[in-house]
């Protein structure tokens, strides 16, 4: 059984997949530490991220492994570095060169491949698992995702203004939902969960009896 849960940044979709998983005995792959590990990689290269046989070339020499929680990029540990603002727009920005996105669609597909997986990401309903048992679309007011962003960031006391996030965020679905290949949106069979006034277990406990009542 394959689920899939799409949705824009800060739609709670990787907490609630994680958990999801969990209690189905499932396992879960997170495909936006894929594109964020592709654009570590760029970053850490002297290319311009905005060159796509450049960034092609580096997608095609990166090997992704996740072991547990943590995600190896060429047997390093990035697990930390891809969770930086400056990754998130990066890989916001390569993941519209379609080499990338065809080297790491053939992965989740093989991850994929022997089944039980709850899988998010922005195309795993529409372009990578169209024909999944169960698909979900998280959607949340902007408001309302700028204030867990913040909130996420106030606990690894980190930086960030009210503005400025409710601004990378707004960017960010703009590119994700624009794009010509893969656009974020949600498949038609998607159940569309708007998770605005919910908090995490409700959501999860909500998909799970989608699941378990079928
Ligand atoms: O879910 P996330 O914030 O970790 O994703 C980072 C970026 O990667 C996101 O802005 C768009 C891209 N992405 C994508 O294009 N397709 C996916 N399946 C997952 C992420």
């Amino acid at each position: 059984m394959i689920i899939t849960i799409d949705g824009p940044a800060g739609s709670g979709k990787s907490t609630v997949a994680r958990l999801l998983a969990r209690q189905l005995g499932l396992r879960f792959l997170d495909t936006g530490a894929m594109y964020r590990a592709v654009a570590l990689a760029v970053l850490r290269s002297s290319i311009d991220q905005q060159d796509p046989g450049a960034v092609a070339t580096i997608a095609a020499g990166c090997q992704i492994r996740f072991e547990g929680d943590r995600l190896l990029l060429n047997q390093q540990d990035v697990s930390t570095d891809i969770r930086l603002p400056e990754v998130a727009v990066a890989a916001s920005i390569v993941a519209s060169n379609p080499a990338v996105r065809e080297c790491l669609v053939q992965q989740q597909q093989q991850i994929g491949e022997p089944g039980g997986l709850v899988t998010e990401g922005r195309d795993q309903g529409t372009v990578v698992f169209p024909h999944a048992r169960y698909k979900f679309f998280l959607t949340a007011s902007l408001d309302a995702r700028t204030r867990r962003r913040l909130a996420e960031l106030e606990s690894k006391s980190q930086p960030g203004t009210w503005d400025d996030i409710r601004e990378q965020i707004r960017q960010r679905d703009e590119r994700d939902e624009q794009r010509t290949l893969a656009p974020m949106k949600p498949a038609a069979d998607a159940v569309i969960v708007d998770t605005s006034e919910l908090d995490i277990d409700e959501v999860v406990q909500l998909l799970s009896r989608t699941v378990q009542s079928h």
